[in-house]
Order: C-alpha cells, then structure tokens, then sequence
C-alpha cells in the first residue's frame, strides 16, 4: 500500500544518455561546416576537443541540470522571443528523465487497483486525491459522494471511482464508504491536515498528483481527475469531446474550445492515454522546477501555449462552464438543466466550500424533485454562491 516518494531520483544517472545524444548532433553539425578546410591531423584534433568538451558538459549537466537552463536565462514561456530554442532544451530535460523507474511494486499494486475501477469499455477510471481533512464526517467528502448519488445517471460512476489517500484517516474513510482506495504517501510529509491554499504542503501535495496521474497514463488507463469539491450532477461522458487529448474545465470560458486563452482549472479534466498525455504531464510535472511557489494550475497557464506542446501534438480541449460549471462565474446564471458538474472553485476554506455546496445540493434535490413536465414552469436557477464568490 505504501507509494513511493517523490520520483525522479534517477536524473543524474540517466543524464548521460540524453546529454549525449544532444551534444552528439551538435558536434556533428560543427564537423561538416569544418570538414572541407581541415587537414586529417586537424581534424583528430578537433575531434579530440570536441570530445573533451563534450565530457565537461556532460559532467556539468548531470550534476546540475537545471543550473545549464538557467544559465540559458529562462524557461521557454509564452512571451520569451526565443522560446524555440529554450523550448528544446526543455524537451531534452524531460526526455532525461526517466519513465517512473524505481517503482516498480508501486506500480503492479496501482495497476491492479486501477483495473478494478476501470470501465471494462474504455479503461476509464475517476480520480480524486483525498486527505484527513477533506474526510472529517459531514466534510466535503461526504457531499461529493452524495452528488454521484442524487445526480442524474451519476450513481453508477461511484464504481469506477479510484480514491487517492494522503494519509491513514483518509484511506480508512474511503474504505469505510465501499470505494477503491489507492494510498499514496511522500517520505517525510504529513498530508493530514488541511493543506492551506499556497503552503509549502499544499504544493507538494498538488505536484505529487501530477506525478501519479502521468503514471496512470503510462499504465494505459485514461482518466478523469476531479476535485473533492466538484458535485456530480450528470454523466459527464456524454458531453466531452470526441476528440482532444488534454479536456479540461474553465474558471472562465469565454472563448471557444479549442483557444488556450480561456482560463482553464486543473480541478477537473478527461485525458487520455497515449504518448502526447504521458509527454505533457513529464513536461508540466517538470516545469515546477521553473516556478517555485506556483501551484500546477499556474504552471500549466504558463506552459499551455509553448511550442513544444504542439510539437507533441498535443491538443487541448476547453470544457464550457455552461456545462462544467464553478462559482467562479456566477451559478444562477447556469441553468439547472444543462448543468453536469459544479465546482466550488473561487472559493477558499473548507466551511466555506461546505455551506455553499450543501445549499447547491438542496437546490438540486429539490429541481429533481419537480416533475418534468412542470420543469419549465419553474425557476430553474441556483441559489449559490452564498458565501463563496
Ligand atoms: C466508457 O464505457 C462506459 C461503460 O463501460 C461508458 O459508460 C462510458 O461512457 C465510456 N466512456 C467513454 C469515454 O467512451
Ligand atoms: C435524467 O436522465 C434521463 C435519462 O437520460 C432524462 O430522460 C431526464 O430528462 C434527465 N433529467 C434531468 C433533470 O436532467
Ligand atoms: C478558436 O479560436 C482560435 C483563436 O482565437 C482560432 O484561431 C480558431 O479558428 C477558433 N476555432 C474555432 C473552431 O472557432
Ligand atoms: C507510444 O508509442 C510507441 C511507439 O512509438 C507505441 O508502441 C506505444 O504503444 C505508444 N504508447 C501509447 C500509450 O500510445
Ligand atoms: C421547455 O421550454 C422549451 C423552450 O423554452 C421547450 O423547447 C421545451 O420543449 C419545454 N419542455 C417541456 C418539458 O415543456
Ligand atoms: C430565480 O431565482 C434566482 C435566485 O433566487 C433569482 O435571482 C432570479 O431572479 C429568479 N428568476 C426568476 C425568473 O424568477
């Protein structure tokens, strides 16, 4: 039951392959420009440097891979001019790293859990992350499960809910509610209590996520990752799109669904297994080395338009709030009839989350409630947000 630490130990060890790779092409290029003027003996010589070169980079770099990107002054952000280059140095990192090595029991005991959960169809598995705090008796927890519950064709998605356990109370809880639990832990940190928005825990506890979900998609399942604090209201398989690898839902949607402008929210997305998904989430899990004290959401608004995404070809999918709807963009707004999840984002503290979403669950008690040909008859609108805005 016991996960692994933190990953990516190996980088130092595997670096040398990358590296060489990488100054290999470089020194080949430098040869043929040459080639022409050079006597042989020149040439030895040369190549002789360059082999002495490329041994002090190589050194240098496994000893301190990120220092030679900051040596190149920058991650390739959006606005950087040379993003190109910087991109490629980038990729050349993340391919160092390597593909969830030492973990090997880990994965046989995840692979199996998944595989219990998954849909026979499609290898489809729900995903949460859960610690103690989230789990208190009458918390959040308890109102996420309720909505898989009072939702429209949502019931029977609970089976292929995959809990992911911070600590012991969490796991206990999860098992108590009849659910497929997966513990995962990180030497040396406590993930009990709750991971206040922006501390040093609740960085790791999100960037520990990104992690496992690369490994899932690298076990082959395809997933959808939600938050604690998103109710199920309807089947959302109905409603993603056919297509796109990465589907995510919005803070803000205000565009269409392929422009990476909107605002996504890492809180809930659909992806899909294959080489692109497992790429992009080594490239995002990467690029919090770039941004200390910036959380995956961030990140991934710094990274969701880089050109390596494309060169992967990787394609987003932005999910409309009128469908995955948040506090954030005002609910009464949204109506009932169209809403399949609602997310208490926008909103900070858990007694806050847990007034406003009880509210959100009455309201649709009460909507579900109303027979359907009287429906239109009704106000179909939301009486939340109350305290969360
Ligand atoms: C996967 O299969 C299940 C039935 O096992 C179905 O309900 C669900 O819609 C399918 N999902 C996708 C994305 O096709
Ligand atoms: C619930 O789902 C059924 C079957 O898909 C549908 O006929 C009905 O209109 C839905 N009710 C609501 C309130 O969405
Ligand atoms: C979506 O927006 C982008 C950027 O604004 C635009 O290039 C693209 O054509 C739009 N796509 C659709 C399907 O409207
Ligand atoms: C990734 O690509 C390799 C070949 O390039 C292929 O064998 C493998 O099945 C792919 N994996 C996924 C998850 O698509
Ligand atoms: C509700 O009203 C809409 C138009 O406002 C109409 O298209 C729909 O058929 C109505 N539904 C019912 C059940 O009366
Ligand atoms: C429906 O209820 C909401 C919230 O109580 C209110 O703001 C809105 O004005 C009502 N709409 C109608 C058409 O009565």
């Amino acid at each position: 039951m016991q996960a692994a630490s933190t990953r990516g130990g190996g980088v130092a060890g595997s670096a040398a392959k990358g590296d060489g790779d990488t100054l290999e092409s470089g020194g080949y290029h430098r040869n043929t420009s040459h080639k022409p003027m050079l006597s042989g003996v020149a040439i030895k010589i040369t190549s002789i440097l360059v082999l002495i070169v490329t041994t002090v980079l190589i050194l240098n770099q496994s000893s301190y891979p990120l220092e030679f990107f900051h040596n190149h002054n920058s991650f390739p952000g959006p606005s950087c001019e040379n993003s190109n280059a910087d991109s490629s140095s980038f990729h050349q990192y993340t391919s160092r790293i390597p593909p969830s090595s030492p973990a090997k029991d880990e994965d046989m005991e995840l692979e199996k859990m998944l595989r219990g959960a998954a849909m026979k169809d499609n290898k489809t598995v729900i995903i949460t992350t859960l610690n103690a705090a989230w789990s208190e008796p009458n918390s959040l927890f308890d109102l996420f499960l309720e909505s898989f519950r009072v939702g429209n064709g949502t019931a029977h998605l609970l089976d292929h809910l995959m809990i992911v356990a911070y600590d012991k109370t969490a796991y206990e809880r999860c098992e108590a509610a009849g659910l497929h639990c997966y513990a995962v832990t990180t030497e040396g940190i406590d993930f009990s209590g709750e991971a206040f928005y922006l501390t040093e825990d609740y960085f790791k506890m999100m960037w520990r996520r990104i992690d496992l979900l690369r490994t899932i998609l690298e076990l082959g399942f395809d997933f959808v990752f939600t938050d604690t604090d998103i109710m199920w209201l309807r089947d959302p398989f109905k409603k993603f799109y056919k297509d796109g690898d990465f589907q995510i839902s919005c803070d803000h949607y205000w565009l269409n669904y392929t422009d990476v402008n909107n605002f996504p929210n890492g809180g809930f997305n659909y992806v899909k297994s294959n080489n692109r998904t497992i790429e992009f989430y080594k490239f995002w899990y990467n690029a919090r080395e770039y941004f200390p004290g910036k959380h995956d959401q961030d990140v991934l608004n710094m990274i969701k338009d880089n050109p390596f995404i494309s060169r992967i070809g990787l394609e987003f999918r932005f999910l409309d709030t009128t469908h995955f709807a948040g506090f954030c963009e005002p609910a009464p707004s949204k109506t009932m009839d169209k809403v399949i999840t609602m997310h208490a984002n926008c909103c900070i503290g858990i007694p806050n989350k847990m007034h406003d979403l009880t509210m959100l669950i009455d309201d649709w008690k009460r909507y579900m409630a109303i027979p359907p040909s009287n429906r239109n008859s009704t106000n179909r609108s939301w009486t939340v947000p109350r305290i969360c805005s």
